[in-house]
């Protein structure tokens, strides 16, 4: 079990023993990393750490999950939110390896198409979402099916809500 304990003025999660943590994260985003991920608690086991301090960020949150495996790919797509967000790889209680995320050149399957004429929003179709990434810093994407472009606006916007 995870445990919690509060040390001085911060709640500390226990260590984890296998996994991955999330970290730095901007404060709020702790949710939205778990959509970008598409996990809904159910796989693996999952502690969120939310308005914790941070020396870099002032303030952050971070996901801790095992018992789920993630790849590489995957994690970085959390830059979509979080571009600030650092990966570390956890294998017995040793941080194995650590990595900034970094936008892919494309992005598939986690946000949709606001065009609702868009193929990728026919039920009929199963033509998967993917956009290519225009710029990434700010994040900007396109349809590679339609040409639309989906702003950090729309990106955040989609992953804030219910889904
Ligand atoms: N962590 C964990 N379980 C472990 C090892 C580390 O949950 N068995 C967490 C730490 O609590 C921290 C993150 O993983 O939130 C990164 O650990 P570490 O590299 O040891 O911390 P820092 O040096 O503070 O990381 P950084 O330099 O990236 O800020
Ligand atoms: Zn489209």
């Amino acid at each position: 079990m995870m445990s919690t304990e509060v040390k001085g003025k911060e709640l500390i999660v226990s260590k984890i023993r296998d996994g991955i943590v999330i970290d730095h994260i901007p404060v709020g985003r702790a949710l939205m990393v778990l959509r970008v991920l598409r996990l809904r608690g159910g796989e693996g086991r999952i502690a969120l750490v939310m308005n914790v301090e941070s020396r870099r960020l002032g303030r952050k949150d971070i996901v801790k999950i095992e018992g789920k495996e993630l790849g590489d790919d995957e994690l970085n797509l959390i830059s979509l939110i979080a571009p600030t967000a650092t990966i570390n790889v956890i294998k017995d209680y040793a941080v194995i390896k650590k990595f900034q995320v970094k936008l892919p050149d494309a992005v598939k399957g986690v946000v949709k198409c606001r065009n609702p004429r868009c193929i990728t929003n026919q039920p009929r179709e199963d033509a998967v979402a993917t956009f290519k990434v225009i710029r990434s810093d700010q994040p900007l994407l396109q349809c590679l099916y339609c040409g639309t472009y989906l702003t950090i606006d729309d990106i955040n916007a989609q992953l804030a809500g219910e889904r």
